[in-house]
């Protein structure tokens, strides 16, 4: 047993006005054909703050994420993040933007290494371009010991040391869904998004993702 846990330095070195996270939604509708999605949905959730949001199979959950992660196009509405418009941006603008995810179903590459799957996360954070690389300059070396320092902080935070170097296909369930949520924090978030983070879990499944 453990009896704390620091929060990784990514959290903790960001300074105020990056980890700022305002998100408001107003008057959100979503149809697919005749069916109402969402209907006029409301929420604003403020920086620092938890918010779930339930309601049985078929509500609308997954649809409402999917607007704010930029993968479904709401009719009406609008969505902010930090007061700017976000309303039907790409889901790579909005991951830049700083809003992270992870999915109902595993999105993660199930032939490739638990590390290399959130190595590949870190890729958005590459300052440098092809040429510089090839130099391997200073500035560069320096991105590459951020990246490697970062991605074990959170191997470590998450308790995967042991399994760092197995392929995803590989891993039970709810360690897959824990290499998810790593993935989704590599990207440094400033919103984090879990689509139904306990589902299809087992107790001691649950009650490890908990302590994160
Ligand atoms: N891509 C889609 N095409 C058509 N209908 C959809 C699609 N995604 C969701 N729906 C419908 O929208 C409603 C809400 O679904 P969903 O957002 O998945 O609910 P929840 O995540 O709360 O279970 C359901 O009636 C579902 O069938
Ligand atoms: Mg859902």
């Amino acid at each position: 047993m453990k009896a704390f846990r620091g929060e990784p330095s990514i959290f903790a070195s960001a300074r105020p006005e990056d980890r700022r996270a305002e998100l408001e939604i107003k008057r959100l509708t979503l149809k697919f054909g005749g069916i109402t999605a969402l209907n006029n949905v409301e929420l604003t959730v403020r920086t620092g703050e938890l918010v779930a949001i339930i309601g049985p199979n078929g509500a609308g959950k997954t649809s409402l994420l999917n607007c704010i992660t930029g993968y479904y196009k709401p009719q009406e509405g609008q969505i902010f993040f930090n007061g700017q418009e976000i309303t039907r941006m790409s889901p790579h603008h909005l991951t830049h933007l700083g809003i992270g995810r992870t999915y109902q179903n595993i999105e993660l590459f199930p032939g490739m290494t638990v590390l290399a799957n959130m190595l590949l996360a870190r890729h958005i954070h590459s300052h440098y371009g092809l040429g510089k690389a090839a130099l391997f300059s200073k500035s560069v070396k320096d991105e590459e010991v951020r990246h490697r320092k970062i991605l074990e902080e959170l191997i470590d935070f998450l308790e995967m040391q042991s399994i760092r170097k197995k392929l995803v296909g590989s891993l039970p369930y709810g360690l897959r869904k824990r290499v998810e949520l790593g993935r989704a924090l590599a990207l440094e978030p400033k919103l984090l998004i879990l689509d139904e983070p306990f589902a299809g879990m087992t107790l001691e499944e649950k009650e490890d993702m908990v302590r994160f």
